[in-house]
């Protein structure tokens, strides 16, 4: 895909990568609708990014929200709001080249410990949100003359189960399953799905987790293999990428 000119829904994008896919993306002069519920974080962007990033509050979680809004966005709001927008879209396209299913979380702790409102912040942030947004999104991705791009967020803990993050494990698990089927059932509409598999990034993620070091993988690295990622010839499709760190333990003091 040709960058210049594209428009990008980027979820997750007040810090770490999300806000690292909204540089790269406007880097290659796309337009970038940021969406994360920190709104000085998003303003604060807009400030550096310009004008291409336009900053949306909103809670992935708030599906009526998140709807009213594409509704507006998107459709110039013609008045359906009630979880039918995909039904109802018969126009060309004027929505999103690329969606990014960004937004997500981690609550760690052994799974007699876990508490369930934790195992449901994770299941509705880092899962069912991704669906509810993409199928909101897909009728115009589908309406649209050229090639689409849906890449969703995983993580290894999507290939791989861990002591202690079994619920972080189960919604990364899913997500793989819904983008592997995703992608076979889009490829024939010419948008592409890939499902990313990243193994420790420095970022914000890690503040309730010991924090970071500096072997970990930076933001800005795993954002300009996604824009590589996206670049690809339209016929031509990466369905998934697991990355780490060459070496993954702390530098030794
Ligand atoms: N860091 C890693 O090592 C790593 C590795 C593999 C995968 N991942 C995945 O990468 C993604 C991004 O994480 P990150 O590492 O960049 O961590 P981060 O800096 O904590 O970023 C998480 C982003 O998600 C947003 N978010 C969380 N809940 C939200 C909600 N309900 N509504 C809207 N936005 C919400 C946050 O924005 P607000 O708080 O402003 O809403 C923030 O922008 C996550 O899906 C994570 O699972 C991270």
């Amino acid at each position: 895909m040709q960058l210049k000119g594209k428009t990008a829904l980027v979820t997750g994008a007040s810090s770490g990568i999300g806000a690292e896919f909204c540089k790269a993306l406007i880097e290659k002069e796309c337009r970038v609708y940021g969406i994360a519920r920190r709104t000085e974080r998003l303003e604060k962007l807009r400030s550096q990014l310009g004008d291409l990033f336009i900053p949306v509050t909103l809670d992935v979680n708030d599906h009526s929200a998140m709807e009213r809004w594409i509704n507006e966005t998107f459709h110039g709001d013609n008045g359906n709001q009630g979880g039918q927008a995909e039904s109802s879209y018969s126009g060309p396209s004027t929505g999103p080249d690329i969606l990014i299913n960004n937004a997500g979380l981690g609550m760690f702790g052994a799974v007699d410990e876990l508490p369930p409102e934790h195992w449901d912040t994770m299941m509705q942030t880092n899962l069912t949100s991704v669906f509810r947004l993409t199928r909101l999104i897909v009728p115009m991705m589908k309406a649209s003359d050229s090639t689409n791009h849906i890449v969703n967020i995983s993580s290894v803990a999507g290939l791989l189960g861990n002591p202690n993050i079994s619920g972080y494990n189960a919604t990364k698990f899913g997500l793989r399953g819904f983008s592997e089927a995703l992608m076979k059932e889009l490829r024939n509409f010419r948008i592409k799905v890939t499902c990313i598999y990243p193994g420790s990034i420095a970022t914000g993620f890690f503040d309730e987790h010991g924090g970071t070091h500096p072997n970990m993988m930076q933001g800005s690295d795993v954002a300009n293999m996604v824009i590589q990622l996206l670049e690809t010839p339209d016929n031509f499709l990466i369905d998934e990428i697991t990355m780490r760190p060459l070496i993954p333990k702390p530098p030794q003091k």
